[in-house]
This record gives C-alpha cells, sequence and structure tokens, in this order.
C-alpha cells in the first residue's frame, strides 16, 4: 500500500507532531539542520520545558525525577496497575541531528494526546518519558536516566566529570533533581509492565526495504573503554628514533590492530570505533608521552564481543612491549545485548499488518534506553526510515510522512500494551 494511503487513515495528528518535531529542532540548533542540546545544560532544561507543556497539553501530569528524566503520566482505569512505560530522550550527540531520540519521546506524547482528545482511559497507566543522557559523551558514560530507574548505576558515577571538571552530581542539581535522593525515584519490576520505544533507524535497511517503519528484533551492547598509552616525552629534534618511548606511535598501532581485529569476520556484526584521541600537552616539536583514546565495540553476540575485547587486550599489550609503552585500560560502560520481547514484536507486526505495512524485521545496532529496560521488563522498538541511514550528524533526516505512520504504529501498539477494555 503506498505511504499516502497509509497517511490518510492515521488516528494520531500528522500536523501536531510534525509542528512539534520543528518546534523541538530550535532548543540548540546547529546550523541549518543539526542540534547541539547536551544532557542537563540550560538548553535542555528550556527544551523540558517545552516538553511538558506539549506532556500537559496531551493530558499527563508531569514530574522531574531525581535521575534528571522528565515523565508525564496519564492515569489508566487502574492506578495500582504497572505502568506501560514509551519514551526515548531530547539530549544530543555535540553536532546531532533532531530526529534521534526526539522522535521517541514526541511520538509517545503524540499518541496519548490522541487518547485523551478520543476520550480512551487505557486500562493501565501510560508514562511517557524522555531519559537524562542517553548519549553519553558529557559525562562518558551513556543511558544515564534508564539506568538509574532501574537501579543499573554503578558506585561513583555521580562523581563522574565532564570536560570542564562539573560532577555529574552538581549538573542534576542544577538541573532541579536531588541526587541525595535517587532511590525514591526507581522502579521495582512489578511496578512496570512494558517498555515501548520508537527511534529513527539510524541504519539503512528500511530505505532499502522501501518501507517507512520496521521492527526491531535485538539491541547490540556496547562496551565503552579509555585506553591510556604512557610513553617518554623528549625533544623531537635530538632523540634518535631507536630510543624513543612515542606514545602516539603506539596508540596508532593499536588503534589499526583492533580494527583488523573488528573486521576479522566479514559475516559478523561485531563493530568498533575509535572515536576520541587525545594527546596529552601536544606541540610539534616534544615526542608524545601520554596518549588516551576510546573504545567503543558492539555485537549482539556477546560471546564474539568478548573474544574481540581479549583479543585488543592481548594485542594492545603486545604493542606497548614493543614500543617499550605502558597500557593501561578502563572500562566504563558495559551493556549487554539483549533480544525484544517476542510477543510485543507480534504485536508491532500485527498492527503494522492492519495499517498496510509490510514492517521488515532487524537488529540494532545502535543502543538505546529499550536496551536497559530490558532488565526490568519486556519491550518492544519501532524504527522509522531515516535518510541514507544517515544519523548522529545534522544531515539526519526523516520524513513527516514516515514519522507519522511510526507514531501512528506506536499509538497502535501503546492501546494494545496498556489495554482498552
Ligand atoms: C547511541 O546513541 C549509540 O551510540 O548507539
Ligand atoms: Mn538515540
Ligand atoms: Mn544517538
Amino acid at each position: 500500500m503506498p505511504d499516502s494511503v497509509i497517511t490518510e487513515q492515521l488516528a494520531i495528528n500528522k500536523d501536531r507532531l510534525s509542528r512539534h518535531m520543528k518546534q523541538l529542532s530550535e532548543y540548540g540548533r546547529l546550523g541549518e539542520t543539526g542540534v547541539c542540546r547536551p544532557t542537563l545544560s540550560p538548553v535542555e532544561k528550556e527544551a523540558f520545558g517545552k516538553v511538558a507543556e506539549w506532556m500537559e497539553e496531551a493530558g499527563m501530569t508531569v514530574r522531574l525525577d531525581n535521575f534528571g528524566n522528565l515523565i508525564g503520566r496519564k492515569d489508566g482505569k487502574d492506578p495500582d496497575a504497572p505502568v506501560v512505560m514509551t519514551g526515548s530522550h531530547i539530549d544530543s550527540q555535540p553536532a546531532g541531528g533532531r530526529f534521534d531520540g526526539t522522535v521517541g519521546v514526541l511520538s509517545s506524547i503524540e499518541a496519548v494526546h490522541t487518547m485523551s482528545e478520543k476520550g480512551i482511559i487505557p486500562d493501565r497507566p501510560i508514562e511517557v518519558v524522555s531519559f537524562c543522557d542517553e548519549e553519553g559523551w558529557r559525562f562518558g558514560k551513556g543511558l544515564f536516566g534508564s539506568r538509574g530507574i532501574t537501579g543499573n548505576l554503578e558506585a561513583g558515577e555521580l562523581d563522574r566529570k565532564d570536560a570542564d571538571g562539573i560532577t555529574r552530581r552538581q549538573a542534576l542539581r542544577e538541573f532541579g533533581c536531588d541526587p541525595d535522593k535517587i532511590p525514591e525515584s526507581r522502579f521495582s519490576p512489578e511496578s512496570i509492565h512494558s517498555f515501548l520505544e520508537l527511534h529513527i533507524e539510524q541504519g539503512p535497511l528500511l530505505e532499502k526495504a522501501d518501507q517507512p517503519a520496521g521492527i526491531v528484533t535485538g539491541i547490540a551492547g556496547p562496551i565503552w573503554l579509555t585506553v591510556k598509552v604512557k610513553g617518554f616525552a623528549g625533544h623531537a629534534g635530538t632523540v634518535p628514533m631507536a630510543m624513543r618511548q612515542d606514545a602516539l606511535v603506539g596508540a596508532s598501532e593499536m588503534i589499526v590492530a583492533f580494527h583488523e581485529i573488528v573486521k576479522e569476520d566479514p559475516e559478523g556484526t561485531t563493530v568498533g570505533t575509535v572515536g576520541e584521541l587525545n594527546v596529552s600537552g601536544a606541540s610539534r616539536n616534544v615526542i608524545p608521552e601520554e596518549v588516551a583514546f576510546t573504545i567503543d565495540l558492539r555485537d549482539i553476540d556477546l560471546d564474539r564481543r568478548n573474544r574481540c575485547e581479549e583479543l585488543l587486550r592481548e594485542s594492545f599489550q603486545r604493542i606497548a612491549e614493543k614500543y617499550h609503552l605502558k597500557v593501561d585500560i578502563t572500562e566504563d560502560q558495559n551493556t549487554k545485548p539483549s533480544y525484544c520481547s517476542p510477543w510485543i514484536q507480534d504485536i508491532i507486526d500485527s498492527e503494522s499488518q492492519a495499517l498496510g505495512l509490510n514492517a521488515p524485521t532487524m537488529m540494532s545496532g545502535a543502543f538505546h534506553d529499550a536496551l536497559v529496560m530490558s532488565s526490568l521488563c519486556d519491550y518492544g522498538m519501532i524504527f522509522v526510515r531515516c535518510r541514507e541511514g544517515i544519523s548522529h550528524n545534522p544531515k539526519e533526516y526523516a520524513s513527516d510522512d514516515d514519522l507519522a505512520v511510526g507514531a501512528e504504529l506506536l499509538y497502535r501498539t501503546l492501546l494494545r500494551l496498556a489495554g482498552d477494555s
């Protein structure tokens, strides 16, 4: 069925959703189409204010929890029933796009707004959440809000600092949260029924399949490491090559070795990235003494990811010895992959067929708050097509029509999850 036919049978309000998408993209706008909306920043706080307004207009009561999550609640017929949660995040990459995360939050609000306009009171309560710090670059560890409510924070997390030396604890306080009371904001497994997230695909498969929406089967789990390589500084003009302990030469060889290890199995689903590299006290005529770089390693297959990690650790050690360097590896984040709940995939599938879609199934290489929510409840994810699969880039784009189809699918799936007896 052509997409135009689908958009004619929408219950959700496509114009309202498009308007909200456009309005929110002004908060932290970067150039023509990009967004820079760091977590727990003044601009995210302003954007939260706008999102909270839209939650209230949609018939929800709104709260900011102590993890920095913004949550809107629509009561169900049974106020004590476990909650159906839906949402995503509105923090962005430093030079990000305006769709990553935002589409999930605004589509969820749109779905609840539609229910309220139709006078639908679901059996279970629905909570729409905009999670705190999904992206993770500011404090070097992401998925903070979802890890918080599910009880997955680690010791010392609130003391992590951003590039300006501000701790997460300080940033939370300035944002209006009380980090000393975070246990009060946790969910128990009994308090939550299920979680549903809509997100842009951030990959090219839906475009190739010529479909506006897809059903996620599982999410690859990332491990984030920081590698510190230590050598000895010296004069670039006087130290003979054979006597050098050049940390940057060692780090460069490690980065290439890592790339080769990850791509060893061309059929494999492992991906690895070095996204940050820092040479301390860099000067063109000083032999680099200290270099730090990051590792992002992911797979849906945990055994394969673990094997890659073992290989990279061995290889880095060998390279360090070769150049008379020291290497130190610390783990910043370690989230296991997970598969979406089959019964929720089935609901998304039947609702997409009812809409005349032929939504393909696919794995998510990007991580999402849904991955963390899987530690507490059943969950599902809907993907929406984005142009050329471009994401984490100001060029990210998804059409209003595709977003409306995705939001409609979310609305229908939510009704099934929350119950409409
Ligand atoms: C989240 O944005 C990720 O890096 O997958
Ligand atoms: Mn995202
Ligand atoms: Mn992202």
